[in-house]
């Protein structure tokens, strides 16, 4: 079953095998890392960093500026980097340090919190339904409300008392941090697009859905033909994420994938398939990726905000003109994720069109 090929891929991805096996060798081209990806030292090709300090300092000119710059790269990039976000970078360490103990651990002790397909949590490779080639990765998925399901896993995983109780209090606060600073950001955003900050705060009531997926990418015998993660867009409102200083992250810009520079003091933000929803196409939902090389480990702390599941998402009228008439018909992110994302997470925008284009 599932859980036997779960174990089995992890297994090839562990055994530190000098040789690609076969089941993760990408026969598409064009999902394979091209080795001309754009230089870390153009600086015309970096995403846009952008400081937060007047989240503390409550600077109002800077404030204007940010969300100005902000919007811009959100209708450009899909993505931007943060810093003087606020979050201790301690506790960054930290939730970091927690990631790497449990992915450290034993596979078969892993594998006690196994993740089927589609389930939100739980340990495995991250695969999607109806995917061939796996990726070059194992992950840890977990839930922070609207029940939190991180002492549950921490405890099948550490056994130990403290231990258990070190890993889920560490998580836990990195993901209240986060989720915190995401619905700052989302504020940012949402009066970017001329609206009243607020505008969104309903998809963030207390039955919100956030979530997290720890990825780790062990190095890779054969990395030009290996995929970390395939290129998709993100079906979240908005995913903040904390890369280490290995790079891996790819942005596709045009025809050209951009790598993002690794910023340890930064956090990655990008917006997902339902901000793009809301906008009515302003901000886009961009493909991305992650590749993987031969010399060192690399992790992510990918954060995603997103509503209630039952909560309808439609962009509100003040971005529905005539010159830009409502692109997407009213949904439920439940219907969303059941609809498109599990069976499509590659497609980006043919999956919108698939699914969710309004018909007049
Ligand atoms: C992701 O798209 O969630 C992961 C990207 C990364 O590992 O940097
Ligand atoms: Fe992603």
């Amino acid at each position: 079953g599932n859980s036997t090929i779960n174990a089995g891929l992890l297994a090839a991805i562990l055994k530190d095998s000098k040789q690609l096996p076969e089941m993760f060798i990408e026969s598409d081209q064009n999902h394979r890392p091209s080795l001309e990806s754009a230089s870390l030292e153009d600086p015309d090709l970096d995403i846009p960093v952008l400081d937060l300090s007047f989240l503390a300092a409550g600077n109002s000119t800077q404030r204007a500026e940010v969300v100005a710059a902000a919007a811009k790269a959100c209708q450009t990039w899909g993505f931007f980097q943060i810093q003087n976000h606020g979050i201790d970078q301690k506790l960054i360490v930290q939730c970091e340090e927690e990631a790497h103990r449990m992915f450290q651990l034993p596979l078969d002790v892993k594998e006690r919190c196994h993740r089927a397909p589609g389930a939100t949590f739980g340990y495995g490779a991250n695969t999607w339904i109806n995917q061939k080639v796996m990726h070059w990765a194992e992950s840890f998925h977990m839930q922070l409300n609207p029940t939190s399901n991180i002492r549950e896993m921490a405890s099948k995983l550490f056994p130990e008392g403290s231990s258990s109780q070190q890993f889920s209090s560490v998580v836990e606060e990195y993901m209240i941090a986060v989720e915190n600073l995401a619905s700052q950001v989302l504020e940012i955003l949402t009066e970017g697009l001329g609206l009243e900050p607020s505008c969104f705060s309903q998809y963030l009531r207390r039955e919100r859905m956030t979530s997290m997926r720890f990825n780790f990418y062990p190095p890779c015998p054969e990395p030009s033909l290996a995929i970390g993660l395939r290129a998709h867009t993100d079906p979240h409102l908005l995913t903040i994420l904390h890369q280490d200083s290995v790079p891996g992250l790819q942005v596709q810009m045009g025809d050209k994938w951009i790598t993002v520079k690794p910023r340890p003091d930064c956090f990655v933000v990008n917006i997902g398939d339902l901000f793009q929803i809301l906008s009515n196409t302003r901000y886009k939902s961009v493909l991305h990726r992650a590749i993987v090389n031969s010399e060192s480990r690399r992790l992510s702390l990918a954060c995603f905000l997103n509503p209630p599941l039952n909560s309808t998402v439609v962009a509100p009228p003040e971005l529905i003109t005539p010159e830009c008439p409502q692109v997407y018909r009213p949904f439920t992110w439940l219907e969303y994720l059941k609809n498109a994302y599990l069976y499509h997470p590659t497609a980006g925008n043919e999956r919108h069109e698939r699914f969710f284009l309004k018909t007049m």
